[in-house]
């Protein structure tokens, strides 16, 4: 999300209908490590480019389009921000930050503290939002959300695919990368909502049609207004990645808010999560250590595999099918049906 960073999104992205990858896990290689500010541009309105390096002169790991890394700020916060640059290049990324003046305050910090020079801890990258092979996309972005979209719009175009872009934000001036954009002819159509209002989404995306993949990113509402106009595609052809979670899904059944039973087999130990604390809470407390970021169900970092039990799952980032197969879960938000868990921790 995302990335991220848009409209809410200080909390940044993170996607939904995203596949995990053949391993069952979103995870590439990771780097954790710190990277240096190697440039820092302006590239709309409150929207700042980094351009990163290893600070060690060592290659990035690779990643894919739709791909996000961790920026962990020295506050202690942890923003997710997509990668923006070039897929192939291992030397840098770049990442590309909205100012939220009503975010919690991870992208002012960026904004305020991070200069040409500067060193930033990171982490990833990680893809939630990844593009599969398709004869056409059709692509919608709004405000900070166009972000995890150019690497997919290059690697579309690289592969000939048809493909064509709506573009909104609130105004022309604060839309990032409208050039680079708008060199793609009238595949991209720019949509400042200023001039234009609403972006028309039923004349952009027309009726269903299999050939085709939604990709999506940006606001909620935005988010929201695709999925509800693409009610009739095909499962899996609209992919969206959300800077904030969903609305709260609501708990499985009244067993969701007792508390519940965790084994973690691997560390031999057994937790009991109280109605109003996370399982992840509860697993920290319990001194196993876990990866975790946003605790709002949306950045994936928190994934782990479940053993046994069934689980109440209440993220915004897992697909249907991922959530029926019962084999893994979100800890942050997630909980179990049935008062019981086995978690591969
Ligand atoms: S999904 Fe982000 S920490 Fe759990």
């Amino acid at each position: 999300m995302t990335s991220p960073s848009a409209t809410a999104p200080d909390t940044h992205p993170l996607g939904s209908a995203a596949a995990a990858t053949p391993s069952g896990t979103r995870r590439g290689t990771e780097f954790e490590g710190t990277v240096t500010v190697l440039a820092r541009q302006a590239v709309g309105d409150d929207v700042v480019a980094l351009k990163l390096v290893a600070s060690s002169g060592e290659p990035l790991p690779v990643w894919q389009p739709g791909a996000h890394i961790d920026v962990v700020l020295p506050t202690g916060a942890t923003r997710q921000y997509s990668l923006c640059g070039p897929v192939g290049d291992t030397a840098h990324w770049q990442v590309a930050v909205l100012r939220e003046p009503d975010g919690r305050g991870g992208s002012q910090w960026i904004h305020d503290h991070v200069e040409e020079g500067g060193e930033l801890r990171v982490r990833g990258p990680r893809n939630n939002f990844p593009l599969r092979p398709a004869a056409r996309y059709l692509f919608v972005g709004g405000g900070i959300g166009i972000t995890p979209l150019l690497p997919m719009i290059a690697e579309a175009d690289a592969a000939m695919a048809e493909w064509s872009l709506l573009y909104g934000g609130r105004t022309r001036s604060s839309m990032a990368f409208l050039a680079e954009l708008e060199s793609h002819g009238e595949r991209v159509a720019v949509r400042p909502q200023d001039k234009h209002g609403l972006l028309d989404l039923a004349g952009f995306l027309g009726d269903p049609d299999p050939s085709t993949l939604v990709y999506c990113c940006g606001p909620a509402g935005l988010i929201d207004a695709v999925e509800a106009h693409c009610a009739d595609w095909p499962a899996g052809a609209v992919n969206v990645e959300r800077f904030a979670a969903a609305a709260v899904r609501q708990p499985a059944d009244d067993a969701a808010e007792q508390p519940i039973e965790v084994e973690l087999r691997a560390s031999g130990t057994t937790v009991t999560v109280p109605p109003g604390l996370s399982v992840l809470k509860a697993v920290e407390q319990a001194g196993v250590p876990v990866l975790s970021s946003c605790e709002e169900g949306i950045c994936g970092s928190c994934e782990t595999s479940v053993l046994e039990g069934e689980v109440d799952h209440r993220d915004s980032l897992l697909t249907e099918d991922e959530r029926a197969a019962n084999d893994t879960m979100l800890i942050c938000v997630s909980r179990a049906r049935g008062g019981r868990l086995v978690l591969d921790l």
